[in-house]
């Protein structure tokens, strides 16, 4: 069967990963979750001083963006794969609400983006890839051969939040998840670079009123038909 290559586009926390994940497990494809390297880069950013409060030194991260280095390994107790940053694993800290709140303006800076992108494409030579994002279908790979736009409303992608952190433990506020939800859509959709926005010729799935077994389904039917 000829391998293709899967692009996931979609709003945040609105269950993209979730589906691309079990569908590359399940057809034995690479997963790869591209907001994980938009929150490392972030993670870096805090780390190292660039982003301080509100604050980001773009200059210093424009010469430093060639050091930082994101990869993914297996975990092989989750069976999922986990984000390094620079050989430390950074899966934990990159999903705290400190990155989640300070992804999006790190997110719209053009070199950023093009390191990003520039990675993304090598990833994705060999294709027998699912990529989850939100410039996936429309510029990292504009010739995917499956494009899916997913979406639902902020409110049921909150509590999905809400109900994922709290399940590992987390603090978690759901007034200040809806708040990141809807802050993080507004940037994302309304950048210069790379919006986000559905590509003509994505499927939309709006799955508000959808189990996961039903998403899960819808898309391996999709898959069959294209692969
Ligand atoms: O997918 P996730 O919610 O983890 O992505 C975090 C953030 O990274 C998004 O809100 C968006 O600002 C940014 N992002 C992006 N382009 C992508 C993936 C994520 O700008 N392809």
């Amino acid at each position: 069967m000829k391998k293709i290559t899967i692009a996931i586009d979609g709003f945040s926390s609105c269950g993209k990963s979730t589906m691309a994940k079990d569908l590359a497990r399940e057809v034995g494809y690479i997963y790869i979750d591209s907001g994980a390297m938009y929150r490392a880069v972030t993670l870096y950013s805090i780390e190292n001083g660039i982003f301080d409060r509100d604050v980001i030194d773009t200059e210093r991260l424009k010469k430093e963006i060639k050091d930082i280095h994101i990869s993914f390994r297996l975990n092989k107790e989750t069976g999922r794969p986990d984000t390094y940053l620079n050989g430390v694993n950074v899966e934990n800290k990159i999903r705290s609400m400190e990155v989640s709140s300070k992804v999006s303006p790190i997110s719209t800076l053009d070199f950023v983006r093009e390191a990003m992108v520039a990675q993304q494409q090598t990833m994705g030579n060999e294709k027998g890839i699912v990529m989850d994002g939100r410039d996936i279908g429309t510029t990292v790979f504009p010739d995917a051969e499956l494009k899916i736009f997913v979406t639902a409303t902020p409110e049921i992608r909150a509590q999905r939040r809400y109900d994922e952190l709290k399940a590992k433990g987390q603090e978690a506020s759901f007034d200040e998840i809806l708040e990141n939800v809807k802050q993080r859509d507004y940037i994302d959709q309304n950048r210069e670079v790379s919006p986000l926005r559905k590509a003509e010729d994505a499927l939309l799935l709006d799955n508000t009123d959808l189990s996961i077994e039903e998403q899960k389904k819808w898309l391996f039917e999709q898959f069959n038909k294209v692969s």
